[in-house]
Parts: C-alpha cells; structure tokens; sequence
C-alpha cells in the first residue's frame, strides 16, 4: 500500500495531505465497516454463529498505540452490554510478562497494518496459551489476517498517512458492533436494544459528515495551541481514550508533549500541572458523567487552565467557566466516542499543519513497526 502510494497509484484526492483525505474519508470507512459486520437479514451479526459468540467468555485485546486506544473504548461498550471481561493489553508488554488467562477464552488482536510485530508476537502468544484468535485488522492477507483464526475487518480502505484516523474509526465501528453481537447472543440486551444501536450507528456517517465541517472553527484554536510546550487532554469513562487518542494524535503530528487523563484523575495529582495557559483539550457528552466532568474541568479553569471543549452540542449548556467550545451535532452517548474524535483529529491536524511538521510521514515514525 505504502509503494502503491509512493507510485502514485493512490493519489490524495485533491487533498493536501493523505490524511486530510482520509478524515473525510471516514463517513465511508463507518458506514462499510458496518456493513461488514451487519447479515443478510440487516442486523449486527459480527458475521459469528450465536454458539461461536457464545463460547467467548473472557477477552484480552492486543494492540499498539492508537489501537491499544480502540481497545480501551471497546472495553467499556463489551463489559457494559455483554457483561464480559475484557483485559487490555499493551501487546509489546504483553508477551514478555508471562501472563495468566485463565477465565479469558479470546484473544483480538487489533492492528490497522496487522503487521505490527508487538502485536503480532503478543496474538501467538496468546494462541500457545490455548486462547482462540480474531484478528481486527484493516488489511486482508496481512500477516495477523493469515494467523488469526478468525477475522473482524475494518473496511475503511488504504490508509497512508502515518497518523492513524479512519482506520481508528472504523475500529470502533467494528469493536461497538462486536459489543452489541455478543451482547444480543448472551441475552443481555434484547433484540430492541441491539437494533437502536444498529441504527443510531447507521446515522453516525451523517453525523461525522457534520463534524468535518468543523476545520474553520477549529483553525483559531490550532493557531493558539501551536505555540504549546505542553498540553493535556481530559475525558471520563469511555472518552478517557478519546483523550489519550487525542495527545498521542498532537504528540506524533506536531511534536508538542501531550498527555491524555481520566477526567476523574486529575485531583490525584495531574493538576498540578495546570498553571497559566496551559492547554486542557477536554471531551464531554451528554450522558451520565456530564456534570462530573464538566466539575472537573472548572477546576482545571479556575486554575488558569485554557479549556477547549469538544463536546456533544447539548452538553455545554451549563459551562459557566471560559472556554473555547467546539461542539458536534447530539449523539447517542453510547458511540459518542466515534464521533467527538473527529475534531480531536482535525485539531491535531491543523496544529501541525501550522507548525509546518510532515503531517504524512512526521520524523522518527513508519506506518507499520515491523521490527520489536
Ligand atoms: C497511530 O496514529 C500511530 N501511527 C501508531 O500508534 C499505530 O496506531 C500503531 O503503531 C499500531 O499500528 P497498527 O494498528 O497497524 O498495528
């Protein structure tokens, strides 16, 4: 994929940037990553037998870096709607530790390349433990494909810039999937409940079509945050992730140290570090931690933090402290993750842009880490 691109073969599409590109590539690489995991009959099916769903009983997920990130969200969308255990593992740890499996059945390895060797090495490991393998990988006949006993596949097509984006997307896409699949094959939500998702997630590509029209509210704030020496990102429950997904996209774009925090985390010693105009990137939907969060935020202000929100619209009602607030369209809380990554993307994005790093190939980085 690299050559083919490096042949111009795989053009940018009149973008500047391959990974501008693939941002607003995203809306497709939602909807057919949820069209790989929905059957004939239109439903979730995750394309695996009710028996085979049913025999998975305690997962360890294998990933690097923005994919590790994946498997952090999807352990809040498994434990909450199928009730099963969900063990994330960074993959280059993972196999050095000697770990223990018992209760765990399955192992899904998630790699965007699955050509990553941590990964890679970890999943083989997990198979002479007696785990079964699924590969969660974006390209067919990769080497984790081949390996893997079983596939989910991201459909979210060639990715070239080195920054992850629509292939992280479209990992959730499939992971949320996978969540309500085996949820509904363990009875612990319904029919009713597995479709709402279904559909919430068949809208999700308008949404997301919506959010990437938020570059030029976006510019100003990337112009700020440039001149940075360090910044933190916030998020509670599942968009703790979001967060850490969001400073790695800053760190490995634009240079600038970024840390990603659970919301909840930062009297515990991180705001220590808010002093004055330090940057606080912070992620909030309209769910049941709204209000916490936003408290915690308050904190980070009143400390002379520089809040910018990311926050679902009808989340930013009541902020009654400074901030600049960037708002996607409302979003059923439950994959308001997906969609609040959109600006977390493109404000990375514009961020380097305006420092002038190589947003496709920024220093030190290579697309796929095949070495350990
Ligand atoms: C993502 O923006 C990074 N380029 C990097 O962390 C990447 O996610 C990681 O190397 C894993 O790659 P994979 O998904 O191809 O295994």
């Amino acid at each position: 994929i690299i050559v083919a691109a490096s042949l111009g073969m795989i053009d940018k599409g009149g973008y500047r940037h391959f990974m501008e590109k693939e941002i607003h590539e995203q809306p497709d690489a939602i909807l057919n990553s949820l069209a790989g995991m929905t059957g004939e009959d239109g439903r979730i099916s995750a394309n695996m037998s009710r028996e085979e769903l049913q025999a998975i009983d305690g997962i360890v997920m294998l990933a690097a870096g923005t994919s590790h990130y994946a498997s952090q969200v999807a352990r809040y969308w498994i434990e909450g709607l199928a009730r099963t255990p969900v063990a994330c593992e960074i993959a280059s740890e993972y196999h050095y530790r000697n770990p223990v499996t018992t209760g765990i059945t399955t192992a899904i390895a998630i790699s965007q390349s699955g050509e990553s060797l941590d990964t890679l090495k970890a999943m083989r490991h997990a198979a002479t433990c007696g785990l079964s393998t699924i590969g969660l990988v974006n390209v067919d006949g990769s080497t984790i494909a081949r390996e893997a006993d079983a596939i989910l596949p991201t459909h979210a097509g060639p990715e070239i810039g080195v920054a992850s984006t629509k292939a992280f997307t479209a990992q959730l896409t499939v992971l949320i999937s996978f969540a309500v699949a085996l949820a509904e094959a363990k009875g612990h939500i319904d029919a009713a409940r597995a479709d709402a998702i279904h559909d919430q997630l068949q809208a999700l590509p308008g949404l997301v079509g919506k959010s990437l029209k938020l570059f030029d509210d976006l510019r100003p704030i990337a112009h700020q945050l440039k001149h940075a020496r360090s910044t933190i990102y916030l998020g509670r429950g599942h968009l703790f992730p979001i967060a850490m997904e969001g400073a790695l996209k800053l760190k490995e774009l634009s240079y600038i140290h970024a840390e990603g925090f659970a919301s909840g985390e930062m009297k515990h010693g991180p705001i220590a570090l808010i002093e004055d105009d330090l940057p606080v990137v912070a992620l909030l939907a309209a769910d049941e931690l709204m209000e916490k969060a936003a408290s915690n935020l308050k904190e980070a202000s009143a400390r002379g933090g520089r809040i910018i929100l990311i926050a679902d619209e009808r989340a930013v009602n009541d902020i009654d402290f400074e901030a600049d607030i960037i708002t996607v369209p409302a979003v059923d809380p439950i994959i308001a993750p997906i969609l609040l990554t959109i600006p977390v993307q493109i404000l990375a994005y514009l961020t380097a842009l305006d420092k002038g790093t190589d947003v496709d190939q920024p220093r030190n980085l290579a697309k796929s880490v095949t070495v350990e």
